[in-house]
């Protein structure tokens, strides 16, 4: 079974795409950490991440960068977003998310084009939603936790501009494939979000 899960940045597909995979025993990628690698390897490259060429030189960054905890930050989130415009980088990592989908068994994937590009063949497609506000405030709170310095405002308009740079861009841009499920997390908790991904995988497969 493949499970295509896309959504906007603080829409909490994260944790569910994690607590998906660990009930149904499937492994999970989260490619939204392939383009957080571009972007910092693009900066350990001394290169910019609007320049397609230096973009597409930092795919091949060395696989030990994925467990950096650097990749975590809004900074280099902003930097995945300006890297993954460019389609040489898109086409780069699209055999691995591939060759991820089909492994025997099936798989959890989450990101952006899920299930409009890299898996337009999958089983499920899980689109996860919310409000500006309510993962604005999530983001906040995750930051607080982790000691970061940064507000509300800032936060917000950090949310926009990814938001409107991953839905404008002329490739794989991040929406709603034709027949996928949109759960909206607005007012979910963690528990409910999870409830109704289960209901959707259930009538889905
Ligand atoms: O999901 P996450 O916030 O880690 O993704 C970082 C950035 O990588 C996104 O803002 C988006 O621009 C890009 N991305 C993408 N396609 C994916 C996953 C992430 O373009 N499948």
């Amino acid at each position: 079974m493949i499970i295509a899960i896309d959504g906007p940045t603080a829409s909490g597909k994260g944790t569910l795409s994690k607590q998906i995979a660990a009930h149904f025993g499937l492994p999970h990628l989260d490619t939204g950490l392939l383009y957080r690698a571009v972007g910092r390897q693009v900066i350990l490259n001394g290169g910019d991440p609007d320049n397609p060429s230096d973009a597409l030189a930092a795919v091949a960054f060395p696989d030990e960068l994925l467990d950096d905890p650097v990749l975590r930050n809004e900074a280099t989130g902003s930097l995945a977003s300006r890297a993954s415009v460019h389609p040489d980088v898109r086409k780069a990592l699209f055999e691995r998310q591939r060759d991820f989908a089909l492994q025997d068994g099936g798989a959890v994937l989450d990101g952006r084009d899920i299930g409009t590009v890299i898996a337009p063949d999958a089983d499920v497609k899980l689109f996860i939603t919310a409000s500006v506000a309510a993962r604005a405030k999530r983001r906040f709170a995750e930051m607080q936790q982790r000691g970061v310095s940064i507000t509300l405002e800032e936060i917000v308009a950090d949310l926009e501009r990814r938001d409107a740079r991953d839905t404008g861009r002329k490739d794989a841009p991040l929406m709603a494939a034709d027949d996928a499920f949109t759960i909206d997390t607005s007012d979910l908790g963690i528990e409910d979000a999870f409830a109704a991904a289960l209901e959707a995988i259930e009538t889905a497969s």
